[in-house]
Formats: C-alpha cells, sequence, structure tokens
C-alpha cells in the first residue's frame, strides 16, 4: 500500500471565497459592516432564530453569553469536563467559577444524570457541548433544569440538530466557531445566536466597546457629530467584513459539506465496527450530526496496542490523528486552581486517554479514507 499524507482537518476553500474576500478589500470597508450582517441574516435563517450576532471567535461568544446573562461573581455554571478549555475559560473571564459535571462516554457529552448532584443554590446557568457536533441531549438537559439559564456550545456544530431544530435554537444563546477546523471557517470566527431582542441587543453593544451604534451607522449616518454613547463595559469582538465575506460563502456549502462528512462517516462506521478494540459514534435517533470530527474510542483491554501507540503507527503511515479534545479539569491550570483529582470525572478522564479523532475533512478522496480503514485494520501488523 502506497504511503499517503492525511493531515486530521482541511478548510475546503478556493475560488469562491477569494473572490468573495475580494469586495471588502476593494471597497475600502474592511471592519464589521454589510457583509457580516448579511452573513447574520443568512446564519440566523439557516438556525432557525431570530437574531445572529458575528463575533471574532467562539470563546469570544461564550463571554458576551455569560455577561449578556448577567453572569458574574457569586454564581456557579455549569460545564461539562471533557470540551475546549474555552468554555471553562469564559466562565472564569466574567469571576463565575465553572462547575464540572462529567460527560458521557459514548456520546462525550455532558452526562444527563450528572448533572443534579452539582446543582447548588449559586448555579445560575449552565452551557451544554455540542461535542464534535453531535447535539446533546437537549430535551433531557431542559427537564432537569428548566431553571437555569442556558447557552450552547455549539463551536462543533453548525448545521446540526435533533429533529427539525437545529443547534443554537435551543438555548437563551447558542455559541459557533469558525475556525479552520470546523466544518465552515472564516479563519477565526463565531456567531451568537438568539430569539431573545434584549439579549441580541446586549451583545451587539458588547462585542463593540459597549457602542450605541455600530461602526456603519455612524460613518453612513445623517449626523457625523454625534458620537455613540458608551454606558456598558464593552469590548472590541467584532468580526471583519472580509471574514463576513467568506462566511456567506461558506455557509452556502455548508449543507453540502456535512452531507459529504456524513456519507464518509458512515464509511468509516460500517467498516470500522468490525474491530473489536474499537468503539465507533453512536448517534442517537432523530440526531443530525455535524461530523466536525469522527471521534472513535480505543478499548485498551482488548487492542494490540495503547491508543497513544496506535496514534503512533498511523502517524507513522503518514495519517494525522489527535485526541477528541481534553478533559478540562485535568490541565494543569483547573486541577491547581481547584484541587481536582483526574478520578473525580471518569467519564472525562476515559475520554481523555482513550479518544482519537482520525481525519474527516472536505478536501478528503475515496483514496485517503480506504487507506485509513486498511491501515487502522492492520494496525498490529504495521506497528513493526
Ligand atoms: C467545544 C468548543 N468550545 C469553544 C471553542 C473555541 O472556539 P474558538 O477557537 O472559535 O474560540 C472550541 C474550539 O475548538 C470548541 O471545540
Amino acid at each position: 500500500m502506497e504511503k499517503r499524507t492525511i493531515p486530521i482537518s482541511l478548510p475546503s476553500m478556493g475560488n469562491e471565497e477569494w473572490e468573495a474576500a475580494k469586495e471588502p478589500i476593494f471597497s475600502g470597508w474592511v471592519t464589521q459592516g454589510p457583509k457580516v450582517a448579511e452573513f447574520e441574516r443568512l446564519f440566523a435563517l439557516r438556525h432557525k432564530v431570530k437574531h445572529a450576532v458575528a463575533v471574532s471567535n467562539c470563546t469570544t461568544a461564550l463571554h458576551l453569553a455569560l455577561l449578556a446573562l448577567d453572569i458574574g461573581p457569586g454564581d456557579e455554571v455549569l460545564v461539562p469536563a471533557f470540551t475546549w478549555v474555552s468554555t471553562a475559560n469564559a466562565v472564569l473571564y466574567c469571576g463565575a467559577r465553572p462547575i464540572f459535571v462529567d460527560i458521557d462516554r459514548r456520546s462525550f457529552n455532558i452526562n444527563p444524570k450528572e448533572i443534579e448532584k452539582k446543582i447548588s443554590s449559586r448555579t445560575k446557568a449552565i452551557i451544554p457541548v455540542h461535542l464534535f457536533g453531535l447535539c446533546a441531549n437537549m430535551d433531557e438537559i431542559n427537564r432537569i433544569v428548566p431553571h437555569l439559564k442556558m447557552i450552547e456550545d455549539g463551536a462543533c456544530a453548525a448545521g446540526a440538530g435533533i429533529k427539525d431544530r437545529p443547534a443554537g435554537s435551543f438555548g437563551n444563546i447558542g455559541c459557533f466557531s469558525f475556525h479552520p477546523r470546523k466544518s465552515i471557517t472564516t479563519g477565526e470566527g463565531g456567531m451568537l445566536t438568539t430569539d431573545e431582542p434584549e439579549l441580541a441587543e446586549r451583545m451587539t453593544k458588547l462585542r463593540n466597546h459597549g457602542a450605541s451604534v455600530s461602526e456603519e451607522q455612524r460613518h453612513k449616518g445623517a449626523r457625523p457629530y454625534i458620537l455613540p454613547e458608551f454606558n456598558i463595559l464593552g469590548y472590541n469582538y467584532r468580526m471583519t467584513d472580509i471574514q463576513g465575506a467568506i462566511g456567506i460563502v461558506q455557509l452556502k456549502k455548508m449543507d453540502n459539506f456535512i452531507h459529504e462528512r456524513q456519507k464518509w462517516a458512515e464509511y468509516y462506521t460500517n467498516e470500522l465496527s468490525s474491530i473489536p478494540w474499537l468503539e465507533t459514534p453512536v448517534i442517537p435517533v432523530g440526531y443530525k450530526h455535524g461530523w466536525q470530527s469522527y471521534v472513535l474510542n480505543v478499548d485498551e483491554g482488548k487492542s494490540p496496542l495503547k491508543r497513544n501507540e496506535i496514534m503512533d503507527v498511523l502517524h507513522k503511515h503518514g495519517i494525522s490523528t489527535r485526541p477528541g479534545t481534553h478533559a478540562v479539569h485535568m490541565l494543569g491550570y483547573y486541577a491547581n486552581k481547584f484541587q481536582i483529582k483526574p478520578e473525580e470525572y471518569p467519564g472525562a478522564f476515559a475520554a481523555n486517554e482513550y479518544s482519537m479523532a482520525i481525519p474527516l475533512h472536505n478536501k478528503m478522496v475515496k483514496e485517503d479514507f480506504e487507506y485509513i480503514v486498511k491501515t487502522l485494520k492492520r494496525v498490529d501488523e504495521r506497528s513493526a
């Protein structure tokens, strides 16, 4: 078998994005302006929400979502223990405390059964994460904590959903990422979604220094001597119009990207479920996976090699892999600050140790998928 080189992820961009980016560059309107507004309008439409507010990335989206919901010192926010670090970091940025909840090992998402034990009189909000593009069990979470404010961390879940409800339309606020490892990208970028007009208005001000009117309104407005009012402490978390223009093109391609990924995810699952030491992803009935990543669990009790050794073999054969993500309670900063032991969250600990993402992106061809499957099936022979 001839060696191939397959990165874990590659953005799918081409001439259309290039042409779209030229327009703001040549017009001179490169900061947040009409392209961002159009991207927001289309994103809201696709995700069945009334408002979308574009920002610089999903971490700033999470920060603004928490601020808009008045989360601050003394408050506790429930977050899954296995997620990208910024879900928890954003809570700390507000002076509140993230309280970790263990995950379900098979879905990699927050385990609804673990939520109740973590609720205290200080709990104000919950951030379910739709990890790798699979929505968390939103019905069950809503049933357990209907009284909490809810922010969906849909960083990986643009275009995903449950039945006819898209990610970002379940909670008070949804947050999305357009980092290049996501299914659609604007280089860096993020989006907030909400049905609540007051929240949309607050987040719109917060992303722009707290200003009462946007740059565009100010520059194109009739009374140039009027400066905006600044009645709240804001930030510069704006998206540029160059990114907005690219986002419009990417969003139009999103459903095709996901459709293609779905097809190859099914191929992986069909081929890999015969390997006794690999657990393939499980998708509950009615869920539409966004397939940001295809993540397996390695059962080291049955596998010929340890997870990391398998990753080494794949690397040697040109196949890039990653652990799914990390257990945040095991990261030095959190482990030291809150004195948490790895075994306090066994689901997150196991996912940290045994999860393995294999390449899945829209630049891959049939031969890439076949090569990965063949290499995995013969991983023990190939380690020699
Ligand atoms: C679950 C989750 N939340 C938040 C983020 C942060 O997104 P960004 O890189 O756009 O800030 C990521 C990024 O990987 C993520 O996977």
